[in-house]
């Protein structure tokens, strides 16, 4: 329970630092129901922010210095305001430093911070437990610091963070939907203009994200691998469609005109984000019309699209999606979040739950050896103050 969670967590920031925290802020994982790979791409994405989050206790400090204690590895970081630096040692301080950075950097001044976290967001599992981190750091100094800033700014300077300061060259959707998730909604986000609408999740239905517990070491740097094929795919598309400047400009029609120029990898991954664009928007009328049977449709084709020609999928997962596919009452599953691991997404009629997790558990663990881990989520609104 959140607020059990919330009342731990403010007891041991009184016994860490002798002083009341001044606030608690909360901000949630996600889970993406449709549109993966395709953020960086310039394209649609549809998340939700899910009930798993990120509370940081937190309270100003009269110097320049930041302390953070990380509830959850029992470790305490510090660093000054002046001269922030990555730490190697406590890796996980990182955010809080890339965010400080970041901010100081766009021309904040900020207080000194005393601050406690803890997180229920599983790590390493695509559920984005670092955008998580970065926008609880950021909105705690918006609020503390009194800083001008709105949601989107927000968003993109923790993006900022990850990239330039963390090493990871993501793309706008954890951050965004961290930031501004809304409670029983997805968001359609338009990763170039970052205008977004909210598309209302059915009743009836459920959301729910298995994770296959594989964790792999290579996710960021076949992430970057993946987004310099995607340029290089713009790149030699532009000799025939001289208008374009990402995969986002290019119709599935047009694809299919000129794909033949491309080589077999680019190609494929091509495919890939321009059809997956497509299917988002589909997806999305889809939902708006009640029409769970389509989207589940396109929720599997995505599915079958980033593990032929995006290839970012694992055996682990495809077992995971397979085992859905089988459950009546199951509309769409399919991995979700960067891939080689993590979890799967799954949109289930409410009345199936129960057999959803009888029968993938059983059938994931007799393909693997390993239980599945297997959350029932609920569609919650981004960061706030508790
Ligand atoms: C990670 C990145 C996102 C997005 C997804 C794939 O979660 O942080 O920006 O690119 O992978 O859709």
């Amino acid at each position: 329970m959140e607020e059990d969670r919330v009342v731990l967590l403010r007891n041991r920031f009184r016994q860490l630092f002798g002083t009341e925290a001044a606030l608690v802020v909360r901000a949630p994982g996600r889970v993406n129901l449709i549109g993966e790979h395709t953020d960086y791409n310039d394209g649609y994405v549809l998340p939700v922010a899910i009930d798993r989050s990120v509370l940081l206790a937190a309270s100003p400090r009269p110097d320049r210095w930041v302390v953070v204690h990380a509830l959850d590895f029992d470790q305490r970081a510090e660093f000054p305001l002046d001269d922030i630096v990555p730490d190697d040692e406590h890796p996980w301080s990182n955010y809080q430093r890339g965010v400080a950075w970041v901010l100081q950097s766009a021309g904040f001044t900020l207080p000194g911070l005393n601050m406690a976290l803890t997180s229920d967001v599983p790590i390493g599992a695509g559920l984005s437990s670092s955008a998580a981190v970065e926008v609880a750091t950021a909105y705690t100094w918006q609020v503390l610091g009194k800083l001008e800033l709105d949601r989107v700014r927000l968003a993109l300077l923790c993006q900022r963070a990850e990239n330039e300061f963390v090493g990871m060259n993501c793309g706008i959707m954890d951050q965004f939907i961290s930031a501004l998730g809304q409670r029983d909604s997805a968001l359609l986000i338009d990763c170039r203009s970052l205008d977004y609408e909210l598309v209302p999740i059915p009743a009836h239905t459920a959301i729910i994200v298995a994770d296959t517990r594989v964790r792999r070491e290579l996710v960021s740097s076949e992430y970057n691998t993946r987004r310099r094929e995607c340029e290089e795919g713009v790149h030699l598309l532009q000799r025939y469609l001289p208008g374009i400047i990402a995969l986002r400009d290019v119709s599935p029609t047009q694809f299919a005109e000129h794909q033949a120029h491309l080589p077999d990898g680019v190609r494929q991954r091509c495919r890939h984000v321009i059809c997956e664009n497509d299917r988002v928007l589909r997806a999305v009328a889809a939902l708006r019309a009640d029409d769970l049977v389509t989207f589940g449709r396109l929720m599997d084709e995505s599915h079958a699209s980033l593990r032929n020609d995006y290839q970012v999928s694992c055996p682990e997962l495809d077992a995971l999606v397979m085992a859905a596919w089988r459950v009546k009452g199951v509309y769409g599953s399919r991995m979700t979040g960067a891939g080689f691991g993590g979890c799967t997404v799954s949109l289930v009629d409410e009345s199936a739950v129960e057999a959803f997790r009888e029968h993938v558990s059983a059938a994931y663990q007799a393909a693997t050896g390993t239980a599945p881990e297997i959350h029932v989520c609920r569609a919650e609104a981004g960061a706030g103050v508790v």
